[in-house]
């Protein structure tokens, strides 16, 4: 899609026609929020639950809701026909900056083809490092997306020229928190531990929904602070994201863990997760 149909402050333009103010604080600092939308078959999964995390941002920076956000889902089925979404695997980057005083919020919403052999990679297992820096639960910003992520691009980039695929935070307590661009699950002997928001996460709307069908399935899933040093009594865990779904760990830090260990719990949650769409 060399060209895509975007659409940008109430209006559906090709790419190309695109313009932001360099004056913009979403381009000045990273004044704004974003969401990240996995589209099946050209419809959004989970949107309500987005909207609602898009809402709370704008809460939290105190920028003035754009009226589109009612309209947010005729705006993804325009968007998904235009660029021929319908039938292959999709997302939806929805991008709002708080604009300048006299125009107010920027808003610019794309969606494109999903690159499926790399979530597919993923979903094969997953090598992490543990961040060298710690994640401070109180700041208010962790828990939306702000468009300034240069801390998470940052981790990513540094496991990956550590051979990586993910950095894992922790916070001052030592505790695990999430990566860069996912939530952690670990998987015991007949139970599955997710670390509470308050250990300093952002929530995760495919979190949520794994934890729902955890409920559904009879999977006991505990929100609960896993110090980086009492791994041992975990036989695995996964990484949770709205595009990668579910993905195994092939080690967390320096313990290894083998994915196929993890398989019973894997192939109980991922149809559950994926049966939600399906149905949809
Ligand atoms: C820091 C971080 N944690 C967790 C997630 C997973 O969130 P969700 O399941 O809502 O996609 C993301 C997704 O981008 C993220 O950036």
């Amino acid at each position: 899609m060399s060209n895509p149909v975007i659409f940008q402050d109430n209006r559906y333009i090709t790419a190309d026609r695109a313009v932001i103010s360099p004056f913009d604080p979403g381009f000045m600092h990273g004044d704004g929020i974003f969401e990240t939308i996995r589209l099946y078959q050209g419809l959004p999964f989970k949107l309500e639950l987005h909207r609602q995390r898009l809402e709370r941002g704008l809460e939290v920076l105190d920028i003035p809701k754009p009226e589109m956000i009612d309209k947010l889902a005729d705006i993804i089925t325009h968007l998904s026909s235009r660029n021929h979404l319908q039938n292959i695997q999709g997302m939806v980057r929805i991008m709002i900056s708080r604009g300048q005083e006299a125009t107010g919020p920027t808003v610019i919403i794309q969606a494109s083809p999903l690159d499926i052999k790399e979530i597919r990679k993923r979903q094969q297992g997953m090598k992490t490092i543990i961040l060298p820096w710690k994640r401070d639960p109180n700041n208010p910003l962790l828990g939306i997306k702000t468009m300034n992520y240069l801390e998470n691009k940052h981790g990513r980039k540094l496991a990956v020229r550590q051979g990586a695929d993910e950095g894992i935070f922790l916070n001052h307590d030592g505790e695990l928190c999430e990566g860069t661009f996912s939530n952690l699950f670990l998987v015991g002997r007949d139970f599955v531990v997710t670390p509470p928001i308050e250990a300093g996460l952002l929530p995760g709307i495919t979190r949520k929904t794994i934890i729902e069908c955890c409920r559904r399935t009879g999977v006991d899933c505990r929100e609960e602070g896993v110090n980086l040093n009492d791994l041992s009594s975990f036989r695995g865990g996964f990484l949770s994201s709205s595009l990668m779904e579910l993905a195994p760990l092939e080690n967390l830090g320096p313990r290894r863990f083998n994915p196929v260990d993890i398989q019973d719990i894997m192939q109980t949650l991922l149809p559950a997760y994926q049966q939600q769409y399906q149905s949809a």
